[in-house]
């Protein structure tokens, strides 16, 4: 079995949104996956969400750095780090970065959320660029969609699935099952119209 541990010492990065994105794209697949939070907030939705003989955990976390965080990325293979571009999550998210690369070398995901929002998106991502364990990133827009989804209890990607966000979901998703070793959704081909 595989794990993906989603992590950011901040809240409201979008770590829940992503680690259901996550689970959601292996239902898509038949990849029989579950979903674990230990951010007591969505223990209830969560519940549901899990199968015996599971290929993949997705392991989505609460906003504070416990103890358990350094066992938890030790035994993941991939970890998503869902960032906003701010100043202020600026901090809290290199602390976490260095928890992680303290703890493991499996691959990380920069989830840069909510690139269309901030102004200082473009100066970030040239931040992030030149560090040396940002190797991949993928941004995410901030959408009406994604809260729509997520009101909904349904992936993005089935309720709005040409829209930006469900690209840029479908996008991260298949960058972290690649690195994990997972089956991943295609790219969708777009359609022409011959008429
Ligand atoms: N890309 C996005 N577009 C729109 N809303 C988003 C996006 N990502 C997260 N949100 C919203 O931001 C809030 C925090 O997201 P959440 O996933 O709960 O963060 P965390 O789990 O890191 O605390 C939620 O209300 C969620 O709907
Ligand atoms: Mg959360």
């Amino acid at each position: 079995m595989k794990t993906i541990a989603v992590v950011c010492e901040k809240g409201g990065t979008g770590k829940s949104v992503i680690a259901n994105e996550l689970y959601e794209s292996y239902v898509r697949q038949g990849v029989p996956a579950s979903l674990y939070s230990l951010d007591g907030q969505y223990k209830d939705a969560s519940s549901s969400k899990k199968v015996e003989d599971a290929e993949v955990a997705i392991v989505d976390t609460p906003g504070v750095l416990t103890d358990n965080l350094s066992d938890l990325v030790s035994g993941a293979d991939v970890i998503v780090i869902p960032v906003r571009p701010t100043p202020n999550d600026i901090e809290p998210f290199t602390r976490t970065v260095s928890i992680v690369t303290k703890n493991t070398n499996a691959p990380l995901v920069i989830v840069v959320n909510g690139t269309n929002r901030f102004r200082m998106c473009a100066s970030f991502m040239a931040w992030l660029e030149k560090k040396s364990w940002a190797k991949n990133v993928v941004k995410v827009p901030q959408s009406e969609a994604i809260v729509q989804a997520q009101g909904m209890q349904k992936s993005v990607v089935s309720v709005d699935r040409h829209g930006a966000a469900a690209e840029a979901v479908r996008t991260m998703c298949r960058k972290v099952s690649i690195l994990a070793g997972l089956p991943f959704e295609k790219k969708q081909l777009k359609r022409i119209d011959t008429h």
